[in-house]
């Protein structure tokens, strides 16, 4: 089927749906095999992992079917995930939502901690007041830019976390520096030896109510292999 083809096939389904936010189609209309996507949403044939769903108006995250890796939920108005959501996509790989009114009340459960693979978890410009979580040791990057952060979590076992980007939200001295003992002590250097150190490559804190005097001295060293750590 080509491109067109497939897209035409989704107006189809919308369509006698009357609307796209009705979910209640037999899931067997989309074939069993490959992945099916959301009536709403778009999964290209040439990369049928993915499934974009980006500048739809969505409240709530669709229907996430099996087979789907990389999730792109852009430009929306989710501003809450129910513990369920990605019940059947538990290998999903990458968890985009930049752009909605996410809370942090609103986030129900584990949600992000089931999710054994996943690699890439980006809530930037939403309306987190605190870090999510917990969240899988899989981790690698997380983006949470441009929200009302005031508080973080615990980053602990986050073994592969090489990318955080904190820029833009309402983190103080006291709130960075209670998170940075943690990443000094148990994460950030805890593998600190002659020969190791910190996987950090990206941290970003610039944006916050933070000045550097408040950091522990020996965070760069600690971080020397970022090659970018930017406060201010
Ligand atoms: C997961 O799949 C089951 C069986 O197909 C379906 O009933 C359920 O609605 C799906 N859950 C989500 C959150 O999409
Ligand atoms: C969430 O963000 C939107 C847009 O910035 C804002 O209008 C709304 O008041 C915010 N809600 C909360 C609870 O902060
Ligand atoms: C960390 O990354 C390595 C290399 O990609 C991988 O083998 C390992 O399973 C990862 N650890 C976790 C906890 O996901």
């Amino acid at each position: 089927m080509s491109l067109s083809a497939f897209t035409l096939f989704l107006a189809l389904i919308g369509g006698t749906s009357g609307q796209y936010y009705d979910y209640d189609f037999p899931l067997s209309i989309y074939g069993q095999s490959s992945p099916n996507c959301a009536p709403e949403c778009n999964c290209p044939e040439s990369y049928p992992s993915a499934m974009y769903c980006d500048e739809l108006k969505l409240k709530s995250v669709p229907m996430v079917p099996p087979g789907i890796k990389y999730l792109y939920l852009r430009n929306n108005q989710i501003d809450h995930i129910d513990e369920k959501a990605f019940e059947n996509v538990t290998d999903l790989q990458w968890l985009i939502l930049d752009h909605n009114l996410l809370e942090n009340s609103k986030i129900k459960g584990r949600v992000f901690s089931k999710l054994k693979q996943l690699k890439k978890l980006h809530i930037n410009h939403n309306n987190l007041t605190e870090s999510v979580g917990p969240l899988p040791k899989s981790l690698e990057d997380l983006q949470l830019t441009h929200n009302k952060i005031t508080k973080l979590g615990s980053f602990e076992g986050l073994v592969n976390l090489t990318f955080i980007h904190l820029q833009h939200n309402r983190l103080k001295e006291d709130a960075v520096s209670a998170a940075f003992k943690e990443f000094d002590i148990k994460s950030f250097c805890k593998i600190l030896g002659p020969l190791s150190y910190s996987k950090i490559k990206h941290l970003r804190l610039d944006g916050n109510r933070i000045s550097e005097t408040s950091l522990p001295p020996d965070m760069y060293e600690c971080l020397r292999v970022a090659n970018e750590v930017t406060l201010n």
